[in-house]
């Protein structure tokens, strides 16, 4: 059955290693037959949230910006790929922005139920990403209908573009977009 998948690139980088990866996993879930957007946030306007939770009420953000956009197609869609450049072991500040903006979905009747990460970092090995996967753990936890599906690191990505020489990562995030 065909799925709604939003694919949402974070870095903002020139020849981004996660959004390669991105763009492989975006191009899986193509060939599997899902209807598949990919949003690159290099392009866009994002402010911090300020936490005054009129979004609660309205279900908008007080704050003009892309967020709303962007908002409104996370909860729209059924599957979420998030990309992140691992920053200090952690989410990249612009995908914690969004995730913190994407708050007028809590009360909503968002649509998405599997979610999913792609990280890139310098480092190799599992505790890279630890923190991040927790970052975003925390986030889909406080959508009772969602859940953490997977997360694939692909880890001694330094340089921009080094993805593209990474056989081993681009098949996986290939079959993560097939799969989803
Ligand atoms: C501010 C900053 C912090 C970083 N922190 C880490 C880190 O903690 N661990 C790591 O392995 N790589 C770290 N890196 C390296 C990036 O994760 C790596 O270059 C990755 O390929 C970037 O992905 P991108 O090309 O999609 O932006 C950091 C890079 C920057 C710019």
């Amino acid at each position: 059955m065909s799925k709604k998948v939003l694919v949402i690139s974070s870095s903002l980088r020139n020849k981004s290693n996660s959004e390669i990866l991105a763009r492989q996993a975006a191009k899986g879930a193509e060939d599997a037959g899902h209807d598949v957007e990919f949003i690159t946030l290099k392009d866009k306007t994002l402010n911090f949230c300020k936490g005054c939770l009129a979004c609660q009420k309205t279900m908008r953000c007080v704050i003009r910006d892309d967020a709303s956009e962007i908002c409104e197609k996370v909860g729209n869609a059924e599957v979420l790929i998030f990309a992140n450049p691992i920053y200090y072991y952690e989410l990249c500040g612009q995908l914690k922005t969004l995730l913190d903006r994407c708050n007028p979905l809590y009360p909503s009747d968002y649509k998405f139920r599997d979610v999913y990460l792609i990280t890139a970092s310098a480092e190799d090995g599992d505790e890279v990403c630890q923190t991040a996967k927790g970052g975003l753990q925390g986030w889909v936890d406080c959508f009772e209908k969602a859940r953490l599906v997977k997360v694939l690191s692909g880890g001694g990505l330094s340089v921009p573009a080094e993805a593209e020489q990474s056989e081993e990562y681009l098949k996986a995030t290939y079959e993560l977009g097939r799969n989803v």
